[in-house]
This record gives C-alpha cells, sequence and structure tokens, in this order.
C-alpha cells in the first residue's frame, strides 16, 4: 500500500477552511467538491490509457483515451457520496457503484449495510471516496470487498488520514495494489474515535445534522 500526501497551497487552503468549525454546510459541501477534485486530479495520474490515432483540422496524431473497461468509482455512503460530484467531473464516464458502511461508536467496528457493485471486476481499476482515513475499519473492508471481485488497482481519497488509520491499513493491505490520496495525515484520533484537529464529523457538516 502507497500513501500520498498531497502538498499544493490550493488544497492546503481550502482544507483549512473546511476545517474551520464557523464554516457552514453549503461551503463546507462547495469546498469539499472542490477539494476533492484537486485530490482526483493526483489520485488519477496512473489512470490507464490506450493510444489512439486522431487527426486535428491540420494532421493525423497520436492521443490517448481512457481505456476499457471504465474504472469504477466507490463513494461510501453517507458522507462519501458528498464527494462523487467532484470526482466525476474528472472522470464524467466512469461506473459507479455504491458502499453503504456504518461504523458503531463504541466498538468501532465497520459493517456494510448497502452493496450496488458489479460482481466482476476483474482488471478493473477503482476509486473508493472515504472523506475521514479514522481507524481505518471502513476503509479496509471496502477495499478488501472490490479486491475479492477482481479490481486489481484500488486506489481511496480521503480528505483526512489519521495515522492510526494509515498504519492499520499498512498492516491489512501490506502488498496488495492499494494506494490512499489525502490532503494531510492529522496528528492522531481522539477516544471517541475522532481524528485530531480533523474536521469533526464529516457526514453532520455537509449534511447540516450537527
Ligand atoms: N469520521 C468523521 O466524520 N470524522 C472523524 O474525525 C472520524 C471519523
Amino acid at each position: 500500500m502507497r500513501i500520498h500526501a498531497v502538498d499544493h497551497p490550493l488544497v492546503a487552503h481550502k482544507l483549512s477552511t473546511l476545517r474551520d468549525e464557523r464554516t457552514d454546510s453549503p461551503t463546507f459541501r462547495r469546498l469539499a467538491d472542490e477539494l476533492v477534485t484537486l485530490l482526483a486530479y493526483e489520485a488519477t495520474r496512473d489512470v490507464r490509457i490506450d493510444a489512439v490515432e486522431i487527426r486535428t483540422p491540420v494532421a493525423a496524431t497520436t492521443g490517448v483515451r481512457l481505456s476499457h473497461p471504465r474504472p469504477l468509482v466507490v463513494p461510501i455512503l453517507r458522507a462519501g457520496l458528498g464527494m462523487l460530484d467532484g470526482m466525476v467531473r474528472l472522470l464524467p464516464t466512469a461506473e459507479v457503484g455504491f458502499l453503504g458502511m456504518i461504523r458503531d461508536e463504541e466498538t468501532l467496528q465497520a459493517s456494510t449495510y448497502a452493496n450496488r457493485m458489479p460482481d466482476d471486476l476483474s482488471g478493473r481499476q477503482a476509486y473508493v471516496l472515504d472523506p475521514m482515513l479514522a481507524t481505518g475499519g471502513t476503509l479496509v473492508a471496502a477495499i478488501d470487498e472490490l479486491i475479492r471481485r477482481g479490481a486489481d488497482d484500488v486506489t481511496a481519497i480521503c480528505l483526512l488520514a489519521a495515522p492510526e488509520g494509515v498504519r492499520l491499513m499498512e498492516r491489512e493491505l501490506e502488498g496488495a495494489p492499494v494506494t490512499v490520496v489525502t490532503a494531510s495525515i492529522d496528528e492522531r484520533l481522539n477516544e471517541h474515535g475522532y481524528i485530531v484537529p480533523g474536521l469533526g464529523d464529516a457526514g453532520d457538516r455537509m449534511y447540516g445534522t450537527a
């Protein structure tokens, strides 16, 4: 597993406003959307392409186009849904699957309550969207499921990551074809499983339920 914390002033600027407790839900959603598009640009650096012959109005030349089968984008419900538009803005022809996962606030264990993905992902690239890599349990379970169905290259896009979650993923997904792209690896998790300094509950802040 590889982890890539994107070091870019625009990413840091948008993330700082997301973290600010005074940022309201409409602004939070817009900034999260913009931040995902910036992270998606980095995350798709190795998206598969094929050479293609094209004609410009001036001459024949060789270009590229996205390979088939197209990549699969999988937002993890609920908060990952707020990252979908920002991702498919860059990959409009991607197929979209859905995973509903919830973590027990006491045991912090993840369980699946909805699963709408193609059964056969052989040879597919997949991008998983989950804003907060906290304990890592949810992402490990989601990525295990994608690999079990045949995906051979999985990139998780997370707004924030905690070192504890990164360590769990490195341990559980050692040697797996997995990359995590994030705007920041924060300090730690607190006793409630929240990322510190973090940004609070991403779903609540996105959907105004705080
Ligand atoms: N999920 C969140 O929404 N926030 C955290 O800090 C950790 C998990």
